[in-house]
């Protein structure tokens, strides 16, 4: 049985928070139904945070009220205080991910509070979570470089995952917000984690800022890491983070996952419609270091069928 590897896409989320326009709800939910169509199961589909600080995610309850195979999908929000977490709750989102930043100043410029108190916060929400039923995911964000404070030490990296876990994390995300990670870097840090924590608990988000995505994704199999995070042709960055571009690509990743027999549940195929529909939505270029390569095969798919 050839291992499963979960793509979580976080275009939804990560890529359109950082776009110059914001997408109607019509718009995020056609996005969506796209991504469901190329075969992902794994969707961040928003977040639950001040329409002041990010109006392209505004009205992400009503998004939720309005998912499409609610049953089948891994739906999750991300929330980055008590009060996203009590919009997601009467939103009924089953799964949510808190964002914890490494380094004081980026908590600061991100959701406005020192790091003691928002490592204090999400751990009193994993609790919360978990007591509620919902999946409880953390972030751990600038895990590797802060814009703001330079590279960030792994054993205090190390802490911060320990202690959501310990809070009743089901899963924490170690994020290169600004993508600044190199294969090295990647064990050393979470060769340790996966000894201390099943693997299986960890997830990695890594950014192509440095073309380095996928040697970290590598560098994440070998630690045992089964979890990705990745956005639909690279779509993505961060309005918080100066330097933080494009999200891996989903495509590269799946591309890569499948061609080292990884079973993703997803064809690659078929992620270029979806990169192609996603373009219309956003009106931007799109498209990973594979996805030339992946649209020459899927015309010469296309030709083959019309025969
Ligand atoms: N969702 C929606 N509104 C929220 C909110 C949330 N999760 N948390 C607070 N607010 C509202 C408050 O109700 C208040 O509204 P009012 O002025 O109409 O009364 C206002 O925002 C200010 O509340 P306050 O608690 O003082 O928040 P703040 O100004 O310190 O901002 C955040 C904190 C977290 C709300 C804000 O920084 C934020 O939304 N950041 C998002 C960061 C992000 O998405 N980063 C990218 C992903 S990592
Ligand atoms: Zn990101």
């Amino acid at each position: 049985m050839r291992d499963f590897v979960k793509v979580n896409e976080v275009g939804p989320r990560d890529g359109l928070q950082s776009q110059g326009q914001t997408l109607s709800l019509e718009q995020r939910l056609r996005m969506i139904e796209v991504l469901l169509q190329a075969g992902i199961r794994a969707v961040e589909a928003g977040s639950f945070v001040s329409p002041r600080a990010v109006p392209q995610m505004a009205g992400t309850g009503e998004l939720f009220a309005r998912l499409p195979m609610r049953a089948e999908v891994d739906y999750s929000a991300l929330i980055p205080n008590l009060k996203g977490y009590q919009l997601a709750r009467d939103a009924g989102v089953e799964s949510v991910a808190v964002v914890l930043s490494a380094t004081e100043t980026m908590n600061q410029r991100n959701i406005n509070m020192s790091l003691a108190q928002t490592t204090e916060v999400c751990a009193q929400l994993m609790q919360q979570a978990r007591a509620d039923g919902v999946n409880a995911r953390a972030y751990v964000a600038v895990a590797f470089e802060c814009p703001f404070e330079g590279p960030t030490p792994p054993q205090v990296v190390q802490a911060l995952t320990h202690r959501m876990l310990e809070a009743g994390a089901d899963t924490v995300i170690i994020a290169d917000t600004i993508g600044a990670a190199n294969p090295a870097a990647v064990q050393r840090l979470l060769q340790p984690l996966a000894q201390w924590c099943q693997a299986g608990r960890l997830s990695c988000h890594f950014h192509d800022t440095r073309g380095m995505a996928l040697a970290n994704v590598l560098a994440a199999l070998q630690c045992g890491v089964r979890e990705f995070d990745s956005s639909i042709g690279g779509l993505g960055g961060c309005p918080f983070s100066p330097g933080a571009t494009g999200n891996l690509a989903t495509e590269d990743l799946v591309l890569m996952l499948d061609a080292m027999g990884y079973r993703t549940g997803i064809e690659p195929l078929a992620l270029v419609e979806a990169i192609h529909q996603v373009q219309l939505l956003t009106g931007g270029q799109l498209g990973g270091h594979a996805f030339r390569w992946l649209e020459r095969q899927w015309h010469k798919q296309q030709e083959a069928r019309n025969v």
